[in-house]
């Protein structure tokens, strides 16, 4: 017999007091993390999947935004995906995608991002790679860069606020970068007694040109410090930012931050001494298809056509035939037209980021089109590879 789910927002103390068991067993969590995990990310944002009475697990959305072509697209990311280990395996993960990307379009939410721990179960709700989260690592003697054209300022990192207007700037010219919520700008100044979180301002204190968070670490490898976060925006800033981490080299063996897959800080390095620590993929979905396209910008020297023909399993709306109309920076997008690109709604997710070309998303297989189609979105969707320095 299959089993009959039902999708509810949290209402009751008791439900989340089981979902935040069952999450802090699916993530290793300490126990009662759970509840500062919530509370940080708002309990109106949790959603629960129950089977009969029982509460067979839940997870969390998170509205914000991305940028893409240097316009902010309201998109929620999902955290918390999590199945009580004795409900797994029948459908219960699924079904709750399946309804939160509903619930989403219901709300007009244009785009959805996650960080899989399986693609298998989130490309079945229509979510496919969207960009990078790259970790890297350099050694600090390495750096090497001495001159410092900056001043750098120490300061208490009680309140995030300070860092946004800087980072909203650095955010807007890189594609994928978050509009973060609150809660994950909690998360990047949060300290505590084992773990002390230092920040400075790179450039005078009422013009500053970047910033960088971050906290120190002892492993088998030896000392580190871990960039929480970091933001560089003038030449003087890279330079500052790199002799400043030089100067801890008696001490600090090496340096974490999170960059792009083709990282341009490590540019200005004198050698390729700094290392991919690690690389993950998000994903993304479309979740509107017409609200998607339109919301985002688009290089601004073109004016070209691409008919699109999109299929989508789950959302019956964004089916059919569109053409998007791409003038002056900004897209229109009309039903109808000759559907010269043929796509499920996941081929659409890397062809709107950017992350592959559409000739290579042709070739593995994601979509189907012809010379002027390929060439059109070629144009239309080239920009920055797309990546992000957050986590969820
Ligand atoms: C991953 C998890 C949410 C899956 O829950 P579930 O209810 O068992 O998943 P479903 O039964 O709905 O499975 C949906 C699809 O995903 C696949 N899938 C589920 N878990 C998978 C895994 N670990 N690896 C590969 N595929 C997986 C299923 O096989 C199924 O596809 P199929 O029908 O083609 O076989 C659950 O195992 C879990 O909570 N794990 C611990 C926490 C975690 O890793 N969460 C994900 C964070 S992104």
């Amino acid at each position: 017999m299959m089993p009959t789910f039902k999708y509810s927002q949290v209402v009751n103390q008791e439900d989340i007091q089981q979902l935040g068991n069952i999450l802090e067993q699916c993530f290793l969590m300490s126990p009662g993390e759970s509840e500062i995990f919530f509370n940080r990310l708002g309990l109106e944002n949790l959603r629960i999947i129950h089977q009969g009475e029982q509460v067979a697990g839940g997870l969390v959305m998170i509205p914000m935004g991305q940028w893409w072509g240097t316009h902010r697209v309201p998109m929620t990311g999902i955290a918390g995906v999590g199945i009580a280990a004795e409900h797994r395996g029948s459908g219960a993960a699924l079904a709750m995608m399946q309804h939160t990307v509903k619930e989403l379009y219901a709300k007009g939410v244009p785009i959805s991002v996650l960080y899989p721990a399986t693609q298998r179960l989130y490309r079945k709700a229509g979510y496919e790679q969207g960009g990078a989260f790259c970790i890297w690592e350099v050694d600090t003697q390495s750096i090497q860069l001495r001159e410092q054209p900056l001043p750098v300022i120490p300061v208490v990192p009680n309140h995030h606020e300070i860092f946004h207007d800087l980072y909203q700037q650095q955010a807007k010219l890189n594609n994928g970068h978050l509009d973060r919520h609150q809660g994950i700008w909690k998360y990047l100044i949060r300290s505590d007694e084992k773990e002390a979180v230092y920040a400075y301002l790179i450039g005078c204190a009422d013009q500053p040109q970047g910033y960088i968070i971050f906290s120190q670490h002892q492993n088998q490898d030896g000392s580190l410090i871990l960039l929480r976060d970091w933001t560089v925006l003038t030449t003087a800033a890279v330079q500052t930012f790199w002799s400043f981490l030089a100067n801890y080299r008696s001490q600090i063996k090496y340096v974490q931050w999170k960059g792009s897959a083709i990282d341009s800080l490590t540019l200005l390095l004198p050698e390729q001494t700094a290392k991919q620590k690690s690389a993950k993929r998000w994903m993304l979905r479309i979740i509107d298809v017409s609200q998607a396209l339109e919301k985002r910008g688009y290089p601004p020297e073109i004016e070209i056509e691409l008919h699109l023909e999109v299929q989508d399993d789950l959302l019956a709306e964004n089916n059919g035939r569109f053409i998007l109309s791409v003038a002056n920076g900004r897209g229109e997008v009309t039903s109808g037209g000759k559907g010269e690109m043929k796509l499920d709604i996941r081929g659409l997710a890397p062809l709107y980021t950017g992350l592959f070309t559409p000739q290579q998303l042709q070739l593995a297989g994601k979509l189907d089109a012809t010379e002027t189609a390929l060439l059109a979105a070629t144009q239309i969707f080239a920009g920055v590879s797309p990546w992000m320095a957050d986590f969820f």
